[in-house]
């Protein structure tokens, strides 16, 4: 066995005994509590139409982008889109990435340099501390929405400062008080940057509105989410843009998006904007999850909003078994274990959507409660 097999045998070994092995899992046919399709863009019939009419009405189109955006793969089609979206969110402009984690990486490890501070949420998603790691900047972290712990990284923040938050943090479903984060930042001439990824869709173009966009620096949007398909925009001022098509390492080096996903982003933005039943359904279910649920003797319920819903179980393996029993009465409902969340907040982590029936959640908040009361 060579010495790079021995590593890989042993770290999967070590994996597999702390019983965080993971695995990919195929489509289980059970109901939907664990995606990110919260208002049912993914499997909609009607998007699927209005992208089928959209790729008729461009023939030319190639299969493939055929390069980078600073090479061959850039399109009228692209530029108009980012306008478009930039429009719809009330910001200057937007550049489009392949992915969410694409533009997190590319904006932190671009923008921050050596010298100056990145200030995280404990919570941040990965693809934002992958940004930093990759940056030359320091690092803080403060406490979970915590204000206090914020000002105090921020007084020995040093150089360009910027701070990071998800306007719905994707691990607890939870918002920030942004206008006070917003304040405070301000107050030490710092930089905000939300990720919005979560917040669009049941807050249709997200939180940072009219009155908060010209606050923040930079917005991330993801399309993966509720908007049904994949790729991601960054949202900030002309300069902005120009600074990340010069600099932005995921942007440069990678083959832009392929002319059928943005004609797929293109529609569903057009379907977003006619959504109010899809959102007043999701809006509907997660008050009905939130009315039936327990706050539970085995659990701790994370207070939320939002279509995620966290239930703490305090260690892998009962989060494990709280999963498979849920999945064994039809309920897809995945574990988060530690490392991906910190130790002792292992949780099951419940996604409620729009097309969630009410039998679907009385079923699951039925089941939680008897587990609750059995102890
Ligand atoms: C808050 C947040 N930002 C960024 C991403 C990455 O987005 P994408 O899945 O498009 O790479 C995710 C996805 O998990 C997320 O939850």
């Amino acid at each position: 066995m060579g010495s790079s097999e021995r590593f890989i045998r042993t770290k999967l070994e070590d994996r597999r005994t702390a019983g965080i092995y993971r695995t990919l899992k195929t489509e289980t046919g059970l109901v939907d509590f664990c995606s990110n399709d919260y208002l049912g863009f993914a499997r909609s019939a009607l998007l699927k139409s209005k992208i089928d009419e959209e790729l008729k009405g461009e023939t030319s189109a190639l299969n493939g982008a055929t390069g980078s955006r600073l090479l061959s793969g850039n399109s009228v089609y692209i530029q108009n889109l980012e306008k478009k979206i930039a429009g719809i969110h009330n910001c200057a402009a937007g550049l489009i990435f392949n992915s969410g984690y694409d533009a997190n990486l590319g904006l932190f490890s671009s923008l921050p340099q050596r010298g100056d501070t990145i200030i995280t949420d404990e919570l941040i998603h990965a693809s934002i501390i992958d940004g930093a790691r990759l940056s030359y900047a320091n690092r803080f972290i403060f406490k979970h929405n915590d204000l206090n712990s914020l000002e105090e990284k921020l007084k020995h923040a040093k150089g360009n400062i910027y701070v990071a938050i998800e306007s719905v943090y994707s691990m607890d479903g939870d918002t920030p008080p942004i206008v006070d984060i917003l304040d405070l930042t301000e107050k030490y001439n710092a930089n905000l940057i939300v990720d919005e990824a979560h917040a669009v869709g049941l807050y249709k173009f997200g939180l940072i509105d009219e009155v908060l966009k010209d606050r923040v620096v930079a917005r991330i949007v993801t399309f993966g989410k509720a908007l049904g398909g994949h790729g991601a925009i960054i949202l900030g001022s002309n300069l902005l843009i120009d600074y990340l098509v010069n600099f932005a390492r995921s942007f440069i080096y990678t083959t832009a998006l392929p002319f059928h996903q943005l004609a797929a982003i293109k529609m569903a933005y057009e379907l977003l904007n006619s959504s109010s039943d899809e959102i007043a359904a999701l809006k509907n279910n997660i008050h009905l999850f939130k009315q039936k649920i327990n706050q539970g003797a085995i659990y701790k319920l994370i207070a939320s909003d939002s279509a995620i819903q966290c239930l703490i179980l305090n260690s892998n393996d009962k989060a494990k078994e709280v999963a498979a029993y849920l999945q064994s009465c039809g309920l897809d409902v995945r574990p988060i274990l530690s490392p991906t969340v910190p130790l002792g907040s292992e949780r099951i982590r419940i996604c409620l959507h729009a097309f969630n029936t009410e039998n679907e959640i009385i079923l699951l908040t039925d089941t939680l409660n008897k587990l609750t009361n059995a102890g």
